[in-house]
């Protein structure tokens, strides 16, 4: 770049990030790790507010955050934790590596950092579930050191206020040296925050206010007539669907046997209904049998239930059933990671969302049986005559 053009680019970028700041100082939203100006952030809340928005809304985010912080108020608490518990709080909110990731973080905090975040970009990049964006997002918010963390709301403000016509994710590095360019000699974490907001409140993704944008004289996307439709993306595979067969065993009190999925992989460490493994198709007949966790007499639910991963989408059908209390798992259902639970306790259970609409599938089913069955019922849909008489 010539010495004149750079200039006027820097001057630009300035410009920028002193729009950006003066916005986010009038119009900020109140966020629970938020600090004021004169106070100091807390890294351990940063940290937790960070992990917690990977791949979920603030919306979702802020009550699970407040319960986190009454139940686990520092580092040294939430190490002290079993990853049983932390999973169960998790439960619902998704993307479980990240729960496990924050337990072994803590520990790691805890037992080799002497109870504190390293105050480096580099230093917190070694922690578990710590990677470039949160690295950045903690530096800078939380140390206020020059970092550039570029999530999907700074991309989209970036893409378009540059007018970037490649496709993501091809687009991702020249879209962060162009956020390097813009980030501000101080303040970094108020500007990370400020392009944060920035992309949530007005360059959202459909329909961006551009009239009430402090970005909109720069923005070259607007001028070009492209905001909107920025950023590109390359067309996605569509997913693979997975099938299988889930099992719902309810004990004659109620309680319901789940299996605890190993600590590695998908869903780890959390409790699932058992079922055969999800692949084309869906299993029948005798390898239905062999997957089954105990022996009993098997009723098919109607319907299924489908749910969407990042990379597949499953269907599963649900079968139940009902067993007597001396039940035991069979050999191949890994007994020893399987246990009944009382239906009780299953609110507070580490009880992933697919989990949830399994037993809730098999529930209903339940629930619509002990209706048939039930003499009250029977009456109303006996003859006339009978129901008269037991009237
Ligand atoms: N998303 C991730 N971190 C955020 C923060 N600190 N403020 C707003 N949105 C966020």
């Amino acid at each position: 770049m010539q010495r004149g053009k750079a200039r006027q680019a820097g001057g630009e970028a300035r410009d920028i990030a002193q729009a950006v700041l003066a916005w986010y100082d009038r119009e900020k939203r109140e966020l629970p790790w938020r600090t004021e100006a004169n106070e100091q952030p807390d890294p351990y809340r940063i940290w937790l507010s960070e992990i917690m928005l990977q791949q979920t809304t603030i919306k979702a985010v802020l009550p699970r955050y407040a319960g986190f912080l009454r139940r686990w108020p520092d580092i040294e608490a939430l190490a002290g934790a079993e990853l049983g518990e932390v999973l169960a709080a998790w439960a619902g909110l998704g993307y479980y590596a990240r729960a496990r990731n924050l337990h072994a973080c803590a520990r790691a905090v805890a037992e080799q950092h002497g109870g504190r975040f390293p105050a480096s970009e580099a230093g917190l990049r070694q922690l578990p579930g710590i990677g470039d964006y949160t690295a950045a997002a903690i530096a800078s918010i939380a140390f206020g050191l020059r970092a550039t963390p570029v999530d999907g709301n700074i991309e989209r403000v970036v893409a378009r206020l540059f007018a970037v016509t490649t496709p993501l994710p091809a687009a991702k590095s020249k879209i962060r040296a162009l956020a390097e360019t813009l980030t501000p000699a101080a303040r970094h974490g108020d500007f990370a925050q400020g392009l944060m907001d920035l992309g949530a409140t007005i360059c959202t993704p459909r329909r961006p206010a551009c009239g009430l944008c402090p970005l909109r004289p720069e923005c070259r996307g607007l001028a070009e007539g492209l905001a909107e439709a920025l950023p590109y993306r390359e067309e996605k595979v569509a997913r693979p669907v997975r099938r299988g067969a889930a099992f719902v065993a309810i004990r004659s009190d109620g309680a319901v046997l789940l299996r605890e999925r190993p600590l590695r992989g998908l869903l780890g460490g959390m409790l699932e209904a058992p079922s055969s493994p999800w692949g084309e198709a869906e299993p029948n007949g005798n390898s239905l049998r062999d997957h089954a966790p105990l022996k009993a007499k098997w009723l098919k639910v109607p319907g299924r239930v489908e749910h969407i991963f990042t990379h597949f989408h499953l269907e599963l059908s649900v079968y139940r059933a009902e067993v007597g209390r001396d039940a035991v798992p069979k050999r191949a259902a890994m007994p020893e990671c399987c246990r009944f639970v009382a239906r009780r306790d299953l609110a507070g259970a580490a009880l992933p969302s697919v989990m949830r609409k399994i037993l809730s599938h098999a529930f209903e089913a339940e629930a619509k049986a002990a209706k048939r069955s039930s003499p009250a019922v029977r009456a109303s849909t006996a003859p006339p005559r009978a129901r008269r008489r037991s009237a």
